[in-house]
């Protein structure tokens, strides 16, 4: 699709007219790519939807240099109406979550259910935001493969991270070819508001779901972001930062056990 001018590609497989289609939004620095073993889990019931958010996989950046959590927002929202799809059920995975709760903020009516996952609803520290500017100027200078290899490691638990196959899988989701891309978002990241007050607005089903290992966005956070959204949280023993390629069986059954609650 052409969303301004730029190219927004997406994958949209599946049916299942009787419910809401699901919107699966990737983390940084992944594409769509990520989701494929869940696209494939929940298709045989659902209509699945996965964008490459601007500047990840085959999504054009745009003029930009920096991809705010609104404009990520707002390109799921065109997406959405393009397709003529009034309703779905959004799943955000870190980044991807504060791009959800960014989407649920400003279009609530259109969010049928809320999954939250391995993500948090606070801003940047001062330092953070200083450390991620730092981030983007290098990856601006010297390319991506530096991040990718240091991120396809940390997205893993301690003990995936010895497993040479699953840390080349984590890498194969990411997007190094898209430099401007990746430093437009860490720009944005860097930027983004604190979303705390949509978990006590937002009234709809919704689920939380973490990895025990998560060394970047700890378990605790998710716990405490399932009781201010007042929603179940499931932990998956021995997961990450990525539980979707870590306990691909455990998370992809979270997600079916708790579908069936959103109409
Ligand atoms: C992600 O996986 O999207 C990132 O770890 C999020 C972040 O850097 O805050």
């Amino acid at each position: 699709m052409t969303v301004d001018g730029r190219t927004l590609h997406f994958t949209d497989t599946g049916g299942g007219a009787t419910h809401p289609p699901i919107v699966l939004v990737h983390g940084f620095p992944f594409h769509s790519g990520v989701w494929d073993a869940a696209v494939t889990a929940l298709k045989t019931d659902y209509r699945v939807i996965a964008p490459d958010l601007r500047g990840f996989g085959k999504s054009e950046l745009g003029p930009a240099d920096v991809s705010l959590m609104s404009d990520f927002a707002d390109d799921i929202h065109a997406l959405l109406d393009g397709l003529k799809v009034p309703k779905v059920t959004l799943f955000g995975h870190s980044m991807g979550g504060y791009v959800v709760l960014d989407f649920v903020k400003r279009y609530a009516n259109r969010v049928a259910g809320l999954g939250l996952v391995s993500t948090r609803p606070g801003p940047d520290s001062a330092e953070a935001a200083e450390k991620r500017l730092a981030t983007a100027k290098k990856v601006r200078a010297e390319g991506a493969e530096f991040l990718i290899a240091d991120m396809s490691a940390k997205v893993l638990s301690p003990a995936h991270r010895k497993d040479a196959e699953m840390v080349r899988a984590a890498a194969g989701f990411m997007t190094p070819a898209q430099p401007a891309g990746i430093a437009a978002a860490l720009a944005g990241m860097a930027k983004r508001a604190d979303m705390t007050s949509v978990l006590s607005t937002y009234k709809g089903p919704a689920l939380v779901v973490t990895g025990d290992a998560d060394e970047l966005i700890p378990a605790k956070e998710s716990e405490a972001m399932s009781e201010k959204l007042n929603a179940p949280v499931v932990v998956l023993h021995g997961a990450g930062h990525l539980a979707s390629l870590e306990k691909t069986v455990e998370f992809d059954s979270a997600l079916r056990g708790w579908l069936p609650k959103v109409k």
